[in-house]
């Protein structure tokens, strides 16, 4: 999610790291900082904002050194402030930590080192590192480091620096990506390739559980007992913006390729294996609230939207509160009815946080006294801001204009908040609770299995149906949601005319217009209207259409009734569309890049709409 940077060499430090983290601000840009040693004493400058503010901040405040490390931040914990950019600082201001990824038991090991006497000054979860180092620290950094690696639980990528060892920076990695650089007589660590690539091509990438120590001369990983690892030399070939994509062609295959990785950090934290407690960061529904409300209104726009449509079916399913979703453009000037508002929630869903349409929406129920809980992304964006409570998806920054991480971890965001309000409700008793929660923390495995097991195949028939001028989708329920999630991805990037309608709905009209070789998507994941669903495949059948079904392992159903079929891992009926969208995501991509369209910025659509 963030991005950093470390130099230690004969050069000045801070032009290799502010140039560095420039290459990385498209991984996070709310707040950056540095530490750089110089004579003697661990100089630290961090601000909020972007990279340009740092450099501001840095040309009145000067620093020299040879050795230095940055951060440009994405936050996940802490709003984007002065105080919460990294490095973090132990309490003697010795020891200098920059960290990506999630501390996920930060909170028990805060009270205890508060207890024990720590001062901390920020709202990070990182904070407890510089802190752990201090406390076991015995005049060996890499030595202290493996101790906290032991204690801390999450996902990292960390470097350290020391004031008392000034000739080195120490790393480690688990589940966030860490490489180191070689040069001559200099060595460089960072999260990613291209904040480096203009100085060496020869990298050493590490894995999880590794520790890595640079030097001037020398770069040197272990693992968490110190065992040496002898690492092999990578040589990079990407050019500058392949690297920037992970050597991915465009940011949309690379976002969905990370949608394994997003869910897990969404839900990192929040839910453990075999436990019914859900933690949904400081938001508090009493049972008495809950059942005291009339009614919910969700509330997004594009793609945020059809994500509030699955959470409306699921709000609805696990605590019987009646829900009411709405495009924000249209809700923001229906004069919603809110006669006493603490008998209403509005729950708006924002990936950029700074849609005007969703904002408006949640202004005007603001001005209502309406509660308003915020699902987004950005976590020191207006819509966070402004919201009474926020429910961050830990995406990371989604640079494509297609939605495809952002979507997903929405998706995850309401299955926590659902179960969690039938939880409080009364509706879902402890293992029904736990059974959801384990299958919720399978799906970045699985998700990562829908990806293995179909992109080729998938790529493939995105090919074949390129050429066609109108694809459908159909689907019932739960599918119907993503129904229409597939078309719009499809439209979105690649022109195609995709119309999403709801299964049962065709014989009201639209079947009219299937005839001999339309393509149809035929979504069929959700078991307790599966009949109907298969009979409404047979209407369009009959209509000779070619049927592309979309239907969970094992289901031979499905593929009698069409012409080729995509299966997904099979999970609870729940969260099938986590998984389902994403062969429809690749369908999209693939048939977009058959069609020689410009995959991240489709034409006449922009990233964020902040106008009307
Ligand atoms: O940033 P937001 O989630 O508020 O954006 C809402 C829509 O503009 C967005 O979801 C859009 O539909 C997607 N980029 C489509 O892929």
């Amino acid at each position: 999610m963030c991005g950093i940077v470390g130099y230690v060499g004969k050069q000045s430090a801070v032009p290799i790291v502010m140039k560095g983290l420039a290459k990385l601000e498209y991984r996070g840009y709310d707040s950056a900082g540095m530490a750089v040693w110089q004579k003697g004493d661990l100089k630290i400058e961090k601000t909020a904002g972007r990279l340009d503010r740092l450099e501001d901040k840095l040309k009145q405040n000067p620093i020299n050194g040879t050795v230095g490390m940055g951060q440009t931040r994405w936050a996940t914990h802490g709003r984007p402030s002065d105080a919460n950019a990294h490095p973090h600082l132990d309490s003697e201001e010795k020891i200098a930590v920059i960290h990506n990824g999630i501390i996920e038991n930060y909170m028990e090991l805060k009270e205890m080192l508060q207890k024990e006497g720590h001062e901390f000054h920020s709202q990070t979860d990182t904070e407890v590192i510089p802190h752990l180092l201090e406390k076991y620290y015995e005049g060996d950094i890499e030595k202290a480091l493996r101790k906290v690696l032991h204690i801390i639980e999450g996902s990292y990528a960390l470097v350290v620096m020391h004031e008392d060892e000034p000739e080195k920076i120490v790393g480690a990695r688990k589940d966030s990506p860490l490489i180191a650089g070689l040069g001559k007589g200099e060595n460089f660590i960072a999260s990613d390739i291209p904040a480096i690539l203009e100085y060496t091509r020869e990298i050493i990438v590490l894995n999880h559980g590794e520790m890595v120590t640079i030097t001037e001369d020398d770069v040197t990983v272990t693992d968490l007992e110190g065992r040496r690892i002898e690492k092999d030399v990578y040589p990079v070939t990407w050019n500058a913006e392949a690297a920037e994509k992970s050597g991915y062609p465009h940011f949309m295959l690379k976002e969905i390729h990370e949608q394994p990785r997003a869910i897990k950090d969404t839900l990192a934290g929040r839910i453990e294996k075999g436990k019914t407690d859900i933690v949904l960061d400081e938001i508090e529904f009493s049972a008495d609230y809950l059942k005291k409300l009339k009614k919910i209104y969700i509330v997004a726009c594009g793609t945020a939207f059809h994500a509030a449509m699955v959470g409306k079916y699921l709000i609805e399913h696990f605590t019987r509160i009646p829900v009411e979703v709405d495009i924000a453009s249209e809700f923001r000037y229906r004069d919603p009815i809110v006669d006493d508002p603490e008998d209403y929630l509005m729950i708006v869903v924002s990936q950029s946080g700074e849609t005007a349409d969703t904002l408006g929406s949640l202004r005007e129920m603001n001005r209502k006294d309406v509660r308003i809980m915020a699902i987004t992304n950005v976590i020191g964006s207006s819509v966070a801001r402004e919201a009474d409570d926020v429910l961050l998806t830990r995406a990371g920054p989604e640079i494509a204009v297609a939605s495809t991480k952002a979507y997903t971890t929405q998706l995850v965001a309401f299955y926590m908040t659902a179960i969690k309000m039938g939880q409080i409700i009364g509706r879902l008793d402890n293992n029904e609770t736990r059974d959801l929660i384990d299958a919720l923390l399978d799906l970045p495995l699985l998700a990562q299995k829908v990806i293995d097991a179909n992109e080729n195949k998938i790529e493939k028939m995105a090919k074949r149906y390129s050429s066609k001028d109108d694809i459908f989708f159909i689907g019932r329920h739960l599918d119907y949601a993503l129904a229409l999630e597939g078309a719009l991805k499809l439209k979105e990037i690649s022109y195609i005319h995709a119309e999403a309608y709801a299964a049962g709905e065709l014989k009201h009209g639209t079947l009219a217009l299937i005839e001999k070789g339309v393509p149809v998507f035929a979504i069929a994941t959700q078991p307790d209207i599966y009949a109907k669903m298969i009979s409404n495949v047979q209407e369009v059948k009959a209509r000779e259409a070619t049927i592309i079904g979309l239907g969970t392992e094992g289901d031979q159903e499905i593929d009698k009734h069409s012409d080729e079929t995509i299966h997904i891992a099979k999970t609870q009926k729940y969260f099938t569309t986590v998984l389902a969208v994403i062969p429809l995501q690749l369908f999209s991509y693939y048939a977009a890049l058959e069609r020689d369209c410009d995959v991240d910025k489709p034409r006449n659509l922009a990233k964020s709409v902040t106008v009307e």
